[in-house]
């Protein structure tokens, strides 16, 4: 199977469930909310998709970035029937070429993905941290 990897700005709400769902990413996200979905999409600063032969969607890497400093990786997903083929390093890639001047790359691995990020030359950092931001009100 032919895959190609482009940069997608403009990635349909409705292509972004089919991922996030045969991913297994949509476990973890508000699927039905496509209004909060649309706002996720718009306000991505990077979006690769990755095609089949047929153009269908088979994955995505979704990144927040202030193209200088950091880029916060938000959701990189492969289609369940072809994981294991090479497709998920490859969106990584294409966001390396477009913030080629980005100092670190973040982001926080899903349990299941840990072996794919060591694999990939990804440290953990034992100091990350998390908070709802309503707690800070
Ligand atoms: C994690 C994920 C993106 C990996 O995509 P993939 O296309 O299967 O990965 P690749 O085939 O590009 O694998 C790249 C390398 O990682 C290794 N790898 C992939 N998945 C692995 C795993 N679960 N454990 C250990 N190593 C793994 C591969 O063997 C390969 O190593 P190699 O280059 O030495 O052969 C994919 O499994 C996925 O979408 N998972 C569900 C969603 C998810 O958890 N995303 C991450 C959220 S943080």
């Amino acid at each position: 199977m032919a895959v190609t990897y482009a940069l997608e700005p403009n990635l349909s709400v409705s292509e972004f469930v089919h991922i996030l769902k045969s991913s297994g990413l949509g476990a973890q996200r508000p699927i039905h909310d496509l209004p909060h979905l649309e706002r996720v999409l718009r306000g991505s600063d990077i979006v690769v998709v990755a095609r089949n032969d047929s153009g269908g969607i088979v994955g995505i890497a979704r990144c927040i970035t202030d193209f200088a400093a950091c880029c916060y990786c938000a959701d990189l997903g492969v289609a369940e029937s072809v994981k294991r083929q090479g497709i998920g390093r490859r969106p990584l890639k294409e966001v390396r070429h477009a913030a080629p001047e980005v100092m670190t790359l973040h982001l926080f691995a899903a349990e299941d993905a840990v072996g794919f990020y060591n694999a990939l030359g990804f440290r953990g950092s034992g100091n990350a941290m998390t908070i709802a931001p309503q707690k800070l009100d």
